[in-house]
Parts: structure tokens; C-alpha cells; sequence
């Protein structure tokens, strides 16, 4: 558990200077190749955990001592600590223990009796500390203060409720090959295999405890993917239709290229300004034994991929803040500034201008994201509506219901992420 904390402890404070949790882990995995499967897993939980507990752990350290502390690396590890006490079976001597020596390792000898008086403390006064620790809105929902309070103004009914889903661990979704199973099928062929599911789409299935992908029958043969539910309402909404001229205009890492064309024969073009990412899509379509053809462009930039033929279908599924899928990507609660909203919503606007462009007349757009912040979405809709006379919005099915909020938002939850989606038709 030593080098589990140790190693835990540098990857989160990564994190907190600017780096992706993904990134580092990998780079981490590369730099300790000692380590167990057991042990990465291990460092894995450790750092996500950590991530999404820290700006609740932060306020539950404050009660704990008398002065902030200033020292990063040892700020990390008690988070880390109290991460663990808090929400792991491993016991608690050994977690105190190894905290000990891990402060030491870190050249914070000096700092043991302080590492080790702060989490004998919280465990000696647990439920008072977590009281105190809970009067704030951070201490409380685990999020910075700017995010629960927009969330807060945009969902008065349903911020709180949002932001537990978003400290939950994410379901694993699958998506059914149309072209190869159907979901009863699929459910039946999991149960052969002693894996407990559940359909949770027209065609989606949620793995009741996760497993690696390489366990899940047929998963190399390209019977299933990986793909939560929320997103795999973007092909059916899109409904491109045999022989149609579609366009996916961010399309790495490809779950909604390969969707479009599991339903449908098309010729079907997918754009996305990072080459490496978009090899992922040509690996997916592979599996699937699907084809596409894949440019490499910022697809704003038109004279340098367009050939001048309008697109009967586009799916632009933008860079976004990603706030609907934070309990995938814990390092966002800690990457993201208020500031980046609106920087995000600059970008989305100018995708849609160009790719409006390119649309044919008659033709449908799909704009979506994954976050539920209103300036990315409704917000961005309607100002586009605003500035296009020949744009109409088309209602959604029955599928993406809205109770109370703004159509096409869908909130976090147990079934799904937080995604928006708008129809667009040129007239
Ligand atoms: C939300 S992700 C797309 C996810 C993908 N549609 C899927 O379902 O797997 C957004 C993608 O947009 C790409 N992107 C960002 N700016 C772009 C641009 N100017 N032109 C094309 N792609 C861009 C990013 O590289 C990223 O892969």
C-alpha cells in the first residue's frame, strides 16, 4: 500500500497542475512496471477516488487542523488518507501506517506525528468532523463552489440530486450490434457467462458489477461496445437512412460513427482535428467491420477536407466542458474554470456556423454535447435559431423526455450521463 499511496499521491498532484488523469496514469503505469495489476488498480482507485471526494475531503482536512497547510505534496497525501479511511475496507492502522511513511518518503520525515495526530484525530471524531465538514455547499456536494452554485440557478429542483449521480461510480453501458445481436440475445449470452445485466435502451445494456471489456463475450468480434446510453440516442435522433451522405464532425474517438453506420449503409465521412484520436476510430470500425471514410482537419477549416458536396445528415457532437460525464473524468471537477464555459461556447458557436455551411437544404443536424451547462446547450441553440432564418429546431422523440427542464438536456443519473441534444433542419 506503501507505493500505492506514494504513487496515488504524485498522479492527483499532476492533476492539480493541469494534467489529464488519463495521461498521467498511463505515464505512471509506463514508469512502474513492478507493479501488480492488483497495485494499478489500486493506484487507479486511490486517484479517482481522490479526485472526486477531494473538495469534500479538503473541507473535512480544514476541520482537522489548525492551520492550512501549505505543503502540496503532504496536502495530497492526507487527502489520500482520508480518501481512504473514508471510502475503502482497507483498515485502518495500516492506512495511518503507511501515510506515516509515505510522508517520510517524501522527504517529510518531520511530518509524521502531524500526518499521524490529523487522521487519528478524524477517526477518533469522524461524525462530528464530517458535520462540520458538510455545513458548506463544498464540504457537502464535492464540487467547487462556481459549479454547484450555476447548477443551482440553472436546476433549482434537481442540482442536488445531480451532483450525488455526479460522485457515483459510472454504470458500464453497452451498445448491441444491431447488425449482429439483439439485446435479448446479448442479456441471455452474458447470463452463459455468469454476468449479471440489464437492458437499459432500445439498445442498450448495463453490466450490473464492471468487468474488463476483453471478458464481455463478443466484445473483439464486434458484437457489442462500449457506449453509454445517454449517448446512444444520437443516432437514432440523427436518422440517417441508407445510402445518405452523412457527416460525424468530431468523431474520435468513433462510439457515434460506428452507430450511425451499425443502423444504416452510408457514405459516411468522419472528421477529427486530433490524427491520434481518430485512429481510435478507424480501430473501432475495424472491430465492427464497418467503413468510413476518415480525414484529419479541423473541420471549421472547410477548404481543407470539404469537396463541395452538402451532407443530407451531420452529427456534430462538440468539444464541450464535459460537466454531464464528470463522474468518468473526476480530474474536470479540478481542471475546469468558470472561465471555460464561455471559451467552450466561442468554439461551439463557430463549429456550427461552418458546418451549417455544408449542410444541404432540407438536411438535419444533431448538435450535441456532454455537459449540462446552459450556455453550451439551450442557450447556444436558441442564439443560432436567432441568427438563421433558415434553421428550425425539430422536437425530439418520446426517448430524450424532459421533466421540467429544457428540451434535449439530459441530466446525470443512474441510467445515464448528462448529455444535450438539439435537431436542427435547413429550410
Ligand atoms: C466529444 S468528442 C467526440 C466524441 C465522438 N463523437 C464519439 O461519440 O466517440 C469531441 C471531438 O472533437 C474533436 N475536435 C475538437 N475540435 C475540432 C475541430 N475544430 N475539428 C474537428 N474535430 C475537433 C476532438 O478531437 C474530439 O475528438
Amino acid at each position: 500500500m506503501l507505493e500505492v499511496q506514494q504513487i496515488a499521491c504524485a498522479t492527483v498532484a499532476a492533476v492539480r497542475a493541469g494534467r489529464n488523469l488519463n495521461v498521467v496514469l498511463a505515464e505512471q503505469r509506463a514508469r512502474h512496471p513492478q507493479l501488480t495489476s492488483q497495485q494499478l488498480g489500486a493506484v487507479n482507485d486511490l486517484s479517482y477516488g481522490t479526485l472526486r471526494f477531494g473538495f469534500q475531503l479538503d473541507c473535512i482536512l480544514a476541520e482537522l487542523l489548525n492551520k492550512p497547510m501549505q505543503d502540496a505534496d503532504l496536502r495530497w497525501l492526507l487527502l489520500i488518507a482520508l480518501y481512504q479511511l473514508e471510502h475503502t475496507r482497507a483498515a485502518p492502522y495500516a492506512i495511518v501506517d503507511h501515510a506515516v511513511r509515505s510522508a517520510a518518503a517524501l522527504g517529510h520525515a518531520h511530518a509524521g506525528g502531524l500526518v499521524n495526530a490529523v487522521l487519528r484525530n478524524f477517526l477518533r471524531k469522524r461524525e462530528e468532523v464530517l458535520a462540520k465538514a458538510k455545513h458548506s455547499d463544498v464540504g457537502r456536494f464535492a464540487f467547487p463552489q462556481w459549479w454547484i452554485a450555476r447548477l443551482c440557478t440553472q436546476y433549482p429542483q434537481h442540482y442536488a440530486a445531480m451532483l450525488e449521480a455526479c460522485n457515483t461510480h459510472p454504470p458500464l453501458t453497452l451498445r448491441v450490434n444491431c447488425r449482429r445481436s439483439t439485446v435479448a440475445d446479448y442479456l441471455a449470452e452474458l447470463a452463459r457467462h455468469d454476468i449479471a445485466a440489464a437492458q437499459t435502451g432500445a439498445w442498450a445494456v448495463r453490466i450490473q458489477h464492471p468487468v474488463a471489456v476483453e471478458r464481455l463475450p463478443g466484445f473483439s468480434a464486434g458484437v457489442v461496445s462500449v457506449q453509454d446510453a445517454a449517448a446512444q440516442f444520437a443516432a437514432p435522433l440523427l436518422d440517417a437512412q441508407n445510402g445518405m451522405r452523412v457527416l460525424d464532425a468530431c468523431a474520435a474517438p468513433g462510439g457515434k460513427t460506428t452507430h450511425l453506420l451499425e443502423r444504416a449503409e452510408l457514405d459516411l465521412v468522419a472528421v477529427d482535428s486530433d490524427a491520434s484520436r481518430l485512429a481510435r476510430v478507424q480501430q473501432n470500425l475495424d472491430r465492427l467491420q464497418l467503413k468510413a471514410t476518415l480525414v484529419a482537419a479541423d473541420v471549421q477549416a472547410l477548404g481543407s477536407w470539404w469537396d463541395g458536396r452538402p451532407f443530407e445528415r451531420i452529427l456534430a457532437d462538440v468539444p464541450c466542458t464535459a460537466s454531464g460525464v464528470v463522474r468518468r473524468h473526476p480530474d474536470i471537477k479540478w481542471l475546469r474554470r468558470a472561465v471555460d464555459i464561455a471559451r467552450f461556447a466561442t468554439q461551439q458557436r463557430a463549429m456550427l456556423e461552418a458546418l451549417w455551411q455544408v449542410l444541404a437544404s432540407g438536411g438535419k443536424l444533431l448538435y450535441a454535447t456532454c455537459s449540462v451547462f446552459d450556455e453550451e446547450n439551450t442557450r447556444q441553440i436558441d442564439d443560432f435559431l436567432a441568427r438563421h432564418a433558415d434553421a428550425r429546431r425539430l422536437p425530439l422523440s418520446e426517448a430524450v423526455s424532459t421533466n421540467g427542464i429544457p428540451e434535449g438536456q439530459l441530466l446525470p443519473d443512474n441510467e445515464h450521463d448528462g448529455f444535450f441534444y438539439a435537431l436542427l433542419q435547413k429550410i
